[in-house]
C-alpha cells in the first residue's frame, strides 16, 4: 500500500474505512452505526460495549503473549529499570481497579492522577479504564492553581499521587502542592491515596488519605466493566485563550480504534516492537503513545523517567534505544535541539549501538528543517515531523511509516493524514490556493479518536471550534498547503504559546500577573527562543505612585507565576512598560508585541491606539537586552 492509495480508500468511503479498522479491537457488543453524523463534529460507533483496558492488556495477557514485556520503565534519575510483562502489568492494574472500587469507585466517577513518569501513574489510568472510571492526568510540573482548576471542574472522587517527582536539580514534592491547591477549590475528594517514594516521605492526614500499599491491601483483582464506545475514558486539561483551562475528552470506542490503526499504519509498529513516546503522561502524547497506542498494538512501551540532556549527559536518548531495542522514538523537537547543543559532533551517539531503531517521530511543536536534516544524519533513519493537538487525539498530518513512506519535505508536517480533511482558509472560510497562509480547519465530521466535546461544556466546545467556519473543526494553527498536498504548520491564531512543546496559555500567565499588587495592567506575548522554540515575555505597567526597583517588581512576578503556574512555564522575562499597545476598542495587540520583540517585521495595525506606543516599546526592549539592535 501507499499513502495515497490508503488516503483514496478512506475517501470512497470514510465509515467502511473506519468499520473495517474497527475489527482491531475486541467489543463486548458490537457498535450499531458507525458514524452518527447529527451529533456537532460526529460520533463514532454508536451502541458499541467495550473495555479499552482489555484491549490494552487482557486480550494479550490471555492470548500467548503473557510474558512479552508490556511497560519498561527507566529512570534516568535513579538509575532503576522496572519491567512488567502483560500477565504482570494485568494483574497489577486489575488489583489497583479493584482497591478502587472497594473505595466506592464506580463507572463515571472521576479519578484525578497528579503523578511522577513512574508505572504506578500508566498503572493509575489503566485501572480507571478498567472499571469505567474516568481520569483527569495533571501533569506534575503544573503548581498548585493550575491543579486546583483541574480539581474544581473535573470533581474527582479520587485523587492518586505519590510524594514526589524527580527533576535534575531538585526534588519536587507534591503533597504540599496537592493541600495548596485544595484549600483553592470548592470540591473535597472523598479519598486521597499517595505513593511514598523512596527519595521523599509525606504525611498522610489520619483521615481521607491513604499510604497506596495500604490501599491495595486485601484488594480483590477487578475484572473489566463494560462500557459504551461514547463513554469517556478520559478527560485532559489544554490551555486556550481564557485561564480556564479546556477538559477535552476522550471517549472510549474511538480513541481505541484511532490509536490501534495508527500504531502500525503512521508508526510503523506491530505486537512485539518496543515503542518510545519521550514525553509525560501528563500530556495527550504521554496518554495516546506511552499508554494506550503501543499496549493497545501489543507493543512495548518505554516510560523514561528523566531528560534528553543532564541525566547524566547528552547520550541518554542514545542509550535508551541501544538498552531496550527501541524501534521507533517519538521526541520533540526541543528536546532534539537540546541534544544538538550539548553534542554538536555527536560524540555520545557514537557510543552506541542504534541499529533497532526505525524513524524519529516529531510533534508538539514545528520542527525547524535545521533540526530535521541535524537528526536524520545523526541517526541515519527516516525523521518524521507529525501534526497534531491534544483535541484530536492523534495525528492529523504526518507520514504513514507502515504503508511505506512518501518523501519528507523539511519544514512540513507531512500531508492530511485518512479521516482527517484539512483545507486552509482565510477569514470568510474560503479556501486560499496552494502556498497561501490562512487558518487551519478540518471539514466535519471529525474522524475517531478525536474530542467529541468538552467536559460538561458542549456550547464551549461548540463556540470555541465548530463556530468560527461553518462545518468546520478550528484548529487554532495557521499555516499553508502546498501544491502537493503538503502542510507546513507555522504558528498559532489565538493566544496560545508552545514553549518546549507544552501549550500554555498568555490568558492564564497574565492572570497570576494580575494578581501582583503593584502590577495595574499586564500582557504576556511568546518570543522566539533558540532552545524551546517560543518562551513567555511578559509586559507590566505599575500602578501609579508605585517607587520600587522595577527588577524587584519583575523577579516578584517570575516568582508568583512559578508558584501559581509551575516552573514548566519558564517564565524569566518581564519588562517594565508605561502603557500597553491596544486597538481602539482596547483590545491589546499581543501579535505586535511578540513581532517587536523578536525584531521582526510587522502590520502596522489599522486600528491602533495610539501608534507612538510601539517605539517606546522597541526602545525599552532595546534597553532592558531582551531584543539585540
Ligand atoms: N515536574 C516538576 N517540574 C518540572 C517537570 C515536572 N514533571 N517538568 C519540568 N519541570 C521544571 C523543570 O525542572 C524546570 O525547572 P527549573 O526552572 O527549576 O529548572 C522547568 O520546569 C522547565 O523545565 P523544562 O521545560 O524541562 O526545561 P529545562 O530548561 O529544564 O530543559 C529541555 C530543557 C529541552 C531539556 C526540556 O525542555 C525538554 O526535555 N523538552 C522536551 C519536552 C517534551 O518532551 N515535550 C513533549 C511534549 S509532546
Ligand atoms: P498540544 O495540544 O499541547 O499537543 O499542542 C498542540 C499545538 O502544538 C498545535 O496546535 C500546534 O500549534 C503545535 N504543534 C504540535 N505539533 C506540531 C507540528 N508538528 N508542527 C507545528 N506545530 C505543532
Amino acid at each position: 500500500m501507499s499513502y495515497d492509495s490508503v488516503r483514496e480508500r478512506w475517501l470512497s468511503d470514510p465509515e467502511a474505512f473506519w468499520a473495517k479498522a474497527a475489527g482491531g479491537i475486541d467489543w463486548i457488543q458490537p457498535f450499531s452505526r458507525v458514524l452518527d453524523a447529527e451529533a456537532p463534529s460526529g460520533r463514532w460507533f454508536t451502541g458499541g460495549v467495550l473495555n479499552t483496558c482489555h484491549n490494552a492488556l487482557d486480550r494479550h495477557a490471555d492470548s500467548g503473549a503473557a510474558d512479552r514485556m508490556a511497560l519498561v520503565y527507566d529512570s534516568a534519575m535513579t538509575g532503576q529499570v522496572r519491567r512488567f510483562t502483560y500477565a504482570e502489568l494485568r494483574d497489577r492494574v486489575a488489583e489497583l481497579a479493584g482497591a478502587m472500587q472497594a473505595a466506592g469507585l464506580k463507572r463515571g466517577d472521576r479519578a484525578l492522577i497528579y503523578m511522577p513518569m513512574i508505572p504506578e501513574s500508566v498503572m493509575a489510568m489503566l485501572a480507571c479504564a478498567r472499571i469505567g472510571v474516568i481520569h483527569s492526568v495533571v501533569f506534575g510540573g503544573f503548581a498548585a492553581r493550575e491543579l486546583a482548576t483541574r480539581i474544581s471542574q473535573a470533581r474527582p472522587k479520587l485523587i492518586l499521587t505519590a510524594s514526589c517527582g524527580l527533576e535534575p536539580n531538585r526534588v519536587v514534592a507534591y503533597k504540599p502542592l496537592l493541600d495548596d491547591a485544595l484549600t483553592q477549590t470548592d470540591h473535597s475528594p472523598e479519598l486521597v491515596v499517595l505513593l511514598q517514594r523512596p527519595e521523599l516521605h509525606a504525611e498522610l492526614k489520619p483521615a481521607g488519605e491513604v499510604d497506596w500499599a495500604d490501599f491495595l491491601r486485601d484488594a480483590k483483582p477487578a475484572g473489566c466493566v463494560p462500557v459504551k464506545a461514547t463513554d469517556p475514558l478520559y478527560i485532559l486539561y489544554t490551555s486556550g485563550t481564557t485561564g480556564q483551562p479546556k477538559g477535552i475528552v476522550r471517549d472510549n470506542g474511538g480513541h481505541a480504534v484511532a490509536l490501534h490503526w495508527s500504531m502500525k499504519a503512521l508508526y510503523g509498529i506491530s505486537a512485539g516492537d518496543v515503542f518510545w513516546a519521550a514525553s509525560d503522561i501528563g500530556w495527550v502524547v504521554g496518554h495516546s503513545y506511552i499508554v494506550y497506542g503501543p499496549l493497545l498494538a501489543g507493543a512495548t512501551s518505554i516510560l523514561y523517567e528523566g531528560k534528553p540532556v543532564g541525566t547524566p549527559d547528552a547520550g541518554a536518548f542514545w542509550r535508551v534505544i541501544s538498552q531496550h531495542g527501541v524501534n521507533a522514538l517519538f521526541a520533540a523537537p526541543t528536546a532534539i535541539r537540546a541534544i544538538r547543543r550539548d553534542d554538536p559532533t555527536l560524540e555520545q551517539a557514537s557510543r552506541y549501538d542504534l541499529g533497532t531503531l526505525r524513524a524519529l517521530f516529531v510533534a508538539g511543536e514545528r520542527c525547524d528543517p535545521d533540526t530535521l536534516h541535524w537528526s536524520g544524519k545523526v541517526l541515519g533513519v527516516p525523521v518524521i515531523d507529525h501534526w497534531w493537538q491534544t483535541e484530536t487525539g492523534w495525528a492529523v498530518a504526518g507520514n504513514l511509516l507502515g504503508e511505506g513512506l512518501f518523501p519528507v519535505r523539511a519544514g512540513s508536517a507531512g500531508k492530511a493524514l485518512p479521516g482527517w480533511d484539512v483545507r486552509v482558509v482565510d477569514d470568510s472560510g474560503a479556501e486560499v490556493a496552494a502556498g497561501k497562509t490562512g487558518a487551519i480547519v478540518c471539514r466535519l465530521p471529525l474522524p475517531p479518536g478525536a474530542l467529541p466535546t468538552l467536559w460538561q461544556a458542549d456550547q464551549r466546545f461548540r463556540e470555541t471550534y465548530l463556530s468560527d467556519f461553518v462545518g468546520c473543526y478550528t484548529t487554532g494553527d495557521a499555516g499553508y498547503m502546498d501544491a502537493d498536498g503538503y502542510l507546513y504548520v507555522m504558528t498559532r491564531t489565538d493566544d496560545v504559546i508552545n514553549v518546549a512543546g507544552h501549550r500554555l496559555s498568555t490568558g492564564a500567565l497574565e492572570e497570576v500577573l494580575a494578581m501582583h499588587p503593584d502590577v495595574a495592567e499586564c500582557a504576556v506575548t511568546g518570543i522566539a527562543d533558540e532552545l524551546k522554540g517560543q518562551v513567555p515575555l511578559g509586559f507590566l505597567c505599575l500602578k501609579s505612585g508605585i517607587d520600587r526597583a522595577e527588577e524587584e517588581v519583575v523577579s516578584e512576578c517570575v516568582a508568583l507565576i512559578r508558584e501559581h503556574i509551575g516552573p514548566v512555564a519558564a517564565f524569566r522575562k518581564a519588562l517594565v512598560v508605561d502603557r500597553l499597545p491596544k486597538t481602539r476598542s482596547g483590545k491589546v495587540l499581543r501579535r505586535v508585541l511578540a513581532r517587536i520583540a523578536d525584531g521582526v517585521e510587522y502590520a502596522f495595525p489599522a486600528t491602533i491606539d495610539d501608534p507612538a506606543i510601539l517605539g517606546e516599546i522597541e526602545s525599552s526592549l532595546l534597553s532592558a537586552g531582551i531584543r539585540a539592535e
